[in-house]
């Protein structure tokens, strides 16, 4: 998520999920040929499994650019095909190449030639005047014949004309069936639902129809919802999860490297607001971060100070429910994985992508 999820996001959501597949913000293929590749491209080691997300509709840049992604080790290159930014439709990419499928199966065969590490897809059900059912397969199944295997798909059309990008998010109804539809008509592809997915539950429930389900605004907004994930839907071991204090002090280190090599805290604390959400303590740790952390020489004292005024609870025994039967991860994660138990339904995959 563009202004979102940097790399100090995604450092501290590691802090949180060892296993779930995390992704940079979308980046133009045109910025990582031609611009500061370390500034757009560089990452912390601890962050893998990470995806890289391209913007762009000209292969041999968008091929490029996934080599050069792939160079600095990201474990995927996603191209998205869901952005309806007028900036971005401006650059004829994003949401607006679903009108183009052909010219999408050419990008992604060249960044598949490119590169050895998956090449996937992120697009919505459709736009305005191609939001049938039978426009998204046949965009899918275009792409898909270029070697594309994995899709995350946005279960809502984008309006390109009369919608901001906000609403875009918002306004044009969820329709999950179409997504379900999809995998079911098309089993041998990976499907990943994207849109509208608030915890750990209702992903679990697509999980008995879709390969994944993508989480963006609720694991923003509530990093610590995604505190139970490895467990849940990996199979990691089980024992007490990390506490939120437990989160926050393991950035201690982190947020002291970052700050003396002159980044401003706020730049890391920033995504760190939603820590306590919806916790006692909660608006208080806002609050003092919120405020602080954009002091000339702000470190980590900050987030220690801010700490105090959040009640630490009592350690608890395990509280996520049991490894879901069945679960299996991708990519990367597959090779580092125990053997999952045996499969009770072909559809149950990896969740959180
Ligand atoms: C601030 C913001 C930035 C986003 N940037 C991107 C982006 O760079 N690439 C992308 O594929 N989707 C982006 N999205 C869309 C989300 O990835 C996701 O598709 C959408 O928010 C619906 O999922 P959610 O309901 O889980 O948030 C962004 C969303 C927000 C709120």
């Amino acid at each position: 998520m563009m202004a979102r999820t940097d790399r100090h996001c995604r450092y501290f959501l590691r802090q949180i999920t060892a296993r779930t597949l995390l992704y940079s913000e979308m980046v133009t293929a045109d910025a990582v040929v031609h611009g500061d590749r370390t500034r757009l491209l560089a990452f912390d080691e601890a962050e893998h499994p990470l995806g890289l997300q391209l913007g762009g509709a000209e292969p041999d840049a968008l091929a490029r650019a996934a080599e050069i992604g792939q160079a600095f080790g990201y474990d995927e290159i996603n191209l998205n095909i869901g952005c309806p930014s007028p900036r971005v439709r401006a650059g004829r990419f994003g949401a607006a190449l679903m009108e183009t499928p052909d010219l999408v199966a050419d990008c992604a065969r060249a960044m598949i030639r490119a590169v050895g590490v998956p090449v996937t897809v992120k697009c919505r059900i459709g736009i305005d005047g191609r939001g049938a059912y039978e426009d998204l397969r046949s965009f899918v199944e275009t792409v898909a014949a270029a070697g594309v295997r994995s899709f995350a798909v946005h279960a809502r059309i984008a309006v390109l004309d009369g919608l901001s990008p906000a609403e875009n998010r918002e306004v044009p109804p969820l329709r999950y069936d179409a997504v379900y539809r999809l995998k079911q008509e098309l089993p041998a592809l990976e499907v990943v639902i994207n849109g509208g997915v608030r915890s750990l539950d209702e992903a679990d429930a697509h999980l008995d129809r879709v390969d994944g389900a993508m989480i963006g605004r609720a694991a923003y907004a509530d990093p610590a919802m995604l505190r139970g994930v490895d467990r849940r839907f990996f199979g990691a071991q089980a024992g007490p999860l990390p506490s939120r204090h437990d989160v926050a002090r393991a950035m201690l280190p982190y947020v002291r490297d970052k700050c003396a090599d002159g980044v401003p805290l706020h730049c890391i604390a920033r995504h760190m607001l939603g820590l306590f959400a919806g916790r006692p303590g909660g608006r208080a740790w806002r609050r003092a971060l919120g405020g602080t952390s954009h002091r000339p020489g702000a470190g980590a004292e900050v987030i220690e100070e801010a700490l105090t005024l959040v009640p630490e609870p009592e350690r608890t025994p395990a509280d996520a429910p049991p490894y879901r039967a069945g679960g299996r991860a991708t990519g990367r994660e597959r090779s580092s994985l125990p053997p999952a138990p045996a499969r009770e339904s072909p559809s149950i995959g990896p969740p959180a992508r």
